[in-house]
């Protein structure tokens, strides 16, 4: 029997998903990025990648997630990732991030770093989860509330390793759609 579809679908950020990407950005970001960074980014910075995540495959449906990967040398550093408030604690999360850390070892990167918030525990976990480790502490880090930001790595993007755990985490995706349709995304407008 064939697979169920995913209910997602995974593509670059164009210029035209900004305003999108935005009203994501602004609900779920104390300290959110303007829409001149995102343009910045997709047209000025040859070493960044950014995705964006839809329900399903269809083009024109609304946004459901996002995020970045920067390529510094040998490490793919994770700038940002959110997803729509109505869409996290669904295990997209895991997809998302392990797309982009497959860009990162698409562009020749060997291992991942990126800065968490001391508070953001959700985001800690999902990285954890994917074998991040915390290294060091920015201290004062962020400027609306002076919070420190851990430094987490995670050592080794090897293509093998990251396909199995997209896979397992598509599979644990779909455990909680089994239809592959779920519920929330009907009723996105
Ligand atoms: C951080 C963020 C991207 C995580 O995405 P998410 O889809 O909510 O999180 P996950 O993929 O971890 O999925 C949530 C739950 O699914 C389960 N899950 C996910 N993948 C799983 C897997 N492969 N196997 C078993 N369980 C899994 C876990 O129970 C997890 O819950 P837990 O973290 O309480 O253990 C999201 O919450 C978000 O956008 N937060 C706001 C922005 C933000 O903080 N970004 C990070 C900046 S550093």
């Amino acid at each position: 029997m064939p697979a169920p579809p995913l209910p997602y679908h995974i593509a670059p950020m164009r210029l035209e998903d900004i305003p999108q990407v935005m009203a994501i950005e602004r609900r779920i970001f104390s300290l959110a990025w303007s829409s001149g960074v995102y343009r910045r980014e997709l047209t000025a910075n040859p070493w960044s990648h950014y995705l964006v995540m839809r329900p399903h495959a269809g083009g024109h449906r609304p946004l459901i997630g996002y995020g970045g990967v920067w390529q510094m040398d040998q490490a793919a550093h994770i700038p940002t990732i959110g997803l729509h408030p109505d869409y996290q604690g669904l295990g997209l999360g895991s997809c998302l991030l392990l797309h982009l850390l497959i860009v990162g070892q698409d562009m020749g990167c060997s291992e991942a770093t990126l800065e968490v918030r001391v508070s953001g525990l959700a985001a800690q976990r999902l990285y954890r989860r994917h074998r991040f480790v915390e290294v060091g502490r920015r201290r004062d880090y962020y400027n609306d509330n002076g919070e420190d930001a851990l430094i987490m790595t995670r050592e080794g993007l090897a293509a093998a390793d990251l396909h199995a755990e997209l896979a397992a985490a598509q599979a644990f995706v779909l455990t909680r759609w089994p239809a592959g349709q779920p519920q929330r995304m009907a009723a996105l407008p």
